[in-house]
């Protein structure tokens, strides 16, 4: 059944989905790989519809499926599809140029985290409604993190010949995080920060930040993890299957 979003709502997501999915492997873009038989955009566009604030729904595809991709997708929601760019920065500018400006809130949410509760996607919103003007959802770092640099002379040559690194020294992991989506934004501070942006960042907040805008933290979800290597399927498969969903 086709998802109705609300006319009155005050949220536009953008959903990057150009991406070629070069560390998934080979099998075409990754927001169109199967996932318990359906593609992963289906996946993440149906949990955005179905977050009752959302007024509207615009995806960046891959250039040359613009068109299945808006079949594919009309079943699921109204969306507006637009041809993504060669870098993800460019997918969200070119579909955030698609957002009248009477939308408040503008979120950007990855497709490739295709199982992120419908929940969390409100909360983003909600912090950014309550004044917050730029807003990420993010996860404590299970792992202990080295800082690394090649491995000085004399091994040089065999650093070379075999990747070594030394260890430089340990991060404090209590002050680090890991950055999920959807990041929210007011419109305006998202649209100011794409136009003032110069190098291609992996995310959005990363520009607000350069721009000198507060960026909010509020708690993840394990269940918004990223798909990106073949290991990340198997894990999300297993999700569906055990039916562990927000
Ligand atoms: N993305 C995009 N346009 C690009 C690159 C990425 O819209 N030019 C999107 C991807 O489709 C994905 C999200 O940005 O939903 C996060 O990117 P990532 O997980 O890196 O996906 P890919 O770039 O497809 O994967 P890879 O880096 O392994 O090729
Ligand atoms: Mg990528």
């Amino acid at each position: 059944m086709t998802a109705q979003l609300n006319a009155r709502g005050d949220v536009a997501v953008l959903v990057p989905a150009a991406g070629a999915g070069v560390r998934l492997g080979p099998g075409g873009p990754k927001a169109l790989r199967l996932l318990a038989g359906e593609p992963l955009l289906v996946h993440a566009v149906r949990r955005v519809a179905a977050v009752s604030s959302v007024r509207m729904i615009v995806v960046a595809a891959p250039a040359a499926d613009v068109e299945a991709v808006s079949e594919l997708l009309a079943p699921i929601a109204p969306v507006t599809v637009v041809a993504g760019g060669a870098e993800r920065q460019e997918s969200v500018g070119r579909a955030l140029a698609a957002v009248p400006a009477d939308v408040p809130i503008v979120l950007v949410h990855d497709a490739a985290r295709a199982l992120t509760p419908p929940a969390m996607i409100e909360s983003v919103a909600a912090a950014v409604r309550s004044g917050w003007p730029a807003v990420i959802p993010v996860l404590p770092v299970v792992d202990t993190i080295k800082e690394v640099a090649p491995a000085p002379a004399p091994s040089a040559v065999l650093a070379v010949a075999v990747g070594a690194e030394v260890v430089v020294g340990t991060v404090d992991r209590s002050v680090l995080r890991s950055v999920q989506t959807p990041q929210g934004f007011r419109h305006e501070v998202l649209a100011a920060a794409h136009v003032a942006a110069r190098d291609p960042l992996t995310d959005d907040a990363g520009l607000a930040e350069k721009a000198g805008i507060p960026v909010t933290c509020i708690p993840g979800s394990e269940l918004a993890l990223k798909i990106t290597r073949p290991i990340d399927l198997v894990i999300a498969e297993a999700l569906l299957a055990h039916k562990v969903t927000g």
